[in-house]
């Protein structure tokens, strides 16, 4: 049995000696932050004001050291970027918030899809909000990353070394058209039953793997088996294809794009960083460049 005078349990008075004995310590870090053990295995440099150290703080933290070092001034000049990768970027992440917490109040099933949205509506605090946030967010998402294209294309950004990060920007494009198609069948009203109708009979005529498409029925391909089938589950737009929306949207299309976009960013690093515009001549150097012509 353990008396209660045992010498190695703690009175209350060690405990008050041990508080006051550490007190001095804590008020220091309380004052100052920055010299506690906890602050300095986060934040393992100084960010003094000189070109070394800033390197050093960027390189040794795991969210800062997404962004380069060092970059080319000209190169993130939004005139030459028009911000659109980033801004794409940035609408993902808002998409992907607002989808995760429109999912607490949707189920994917005939009986309630409509039904949810309704109450998303009307009933959910701020839910109008929150679905709009994700609806017009989804629209300029479309925008940015068909201007963000185009800006790489008028740019001349996808020539060598590029071209494969041009490749991945295709896969992106394709994801981002799909996250559309997929999320606009959720509401399971009008607008995208027609929608999901008119886009799935298009797949009929696919190549090989449509029924309608050239050589489909050559290589086997029915309605009852063909790439419309696999998108809808079953031969019509019912209760299996909005099932299948719903897992493509929130889960398998967000994964692939997710992946894609940190290989997307983890390339443009080591493609030298963003392209950027082509270097100024000064005067003196077009005269030169004209002679040699
Ligand atoms: C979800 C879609 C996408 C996201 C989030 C995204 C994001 C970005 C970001 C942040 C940049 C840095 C420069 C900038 O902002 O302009 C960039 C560069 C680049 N992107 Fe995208 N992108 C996407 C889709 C695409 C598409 C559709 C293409 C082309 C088919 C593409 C091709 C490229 C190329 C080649 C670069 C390097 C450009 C340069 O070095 O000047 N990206 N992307």
């Amino acid at each position: 049995m353990v008396s209660r005078n045992e010498p190695d349990t703690p009175g209350l008075g060690d405990v008050v000696d041990k508080v006051k004995e550490a007190a001095p310590l804590h008020l220091k870090w309380l004052k100052n932050p920055f010299e506690t053990q906890l602050w300095r295995s986060i934040f393992r440099h100084k960010v003094d004001d000189t070109p070394r150290n800033r390197s050093l703080a960027v390189l040794s933290n795991v969210f800062l050291h997404l962004h380069p070092a060092k970059i080319n001034r000209d190169s993130v000049r939004y005139t030459f970027t028009w911000g659109m990768g980033g801004i794409t970027f940035y609408l993902f992440l808002i998409l992907t918030l607002s989808g995760v917490l429109l999912m607490f109040y949707y189920h994917p099933d005939k009986a309630n899809a409509f039904r949810d949205i309704l109450t998303i509506k009307n009933d959910v605090p701020f839910g109008n909000f929150l679905r709009n946030l994700h609806r017009w967010a989804a629209h300029a998402m479309i925008i940015t990353v068909w201007m963000h294209q185009l800006r790489v294309f008028m740019t001349g950004s996808y020539k060598p070394p590029r071209e494969f990060n041009w490749n991945v920007g295709v896969i992106l494009l394709l994801v981002t058209m799909l996250l559309s198609f997929t999320g606009y069948l959720l509401p399971d009203d009008q607008l995208g039953f027609w929608a999901v109708t008119v886009g799935t009979n298009m797949a009929r005529a696919t190549p090989l793997i449509g029924h309608e498409g050239p050589l489909g029925p050559e290589f086997g391909a029915t309605a009852f088996n063909d790439i419309r089938f696999a998108m809808l589950g079953g031969s019509i737009v019912d209760a299996n294809a909005l099932l299948r929306a719903y897992i493509w949207h929130c889960v398998g299309l967000p994964l692939v794009g997710g992946t894609f976009m940190i290989v997307h960013f983890w390339r443009i690093r080591k493609d030298g960083s963003i392209s950027g515009p082509a270097p100024v001549m000064l005067a003196s150097e077009v005269k030169t460049a004209k002679g040699r012509r």
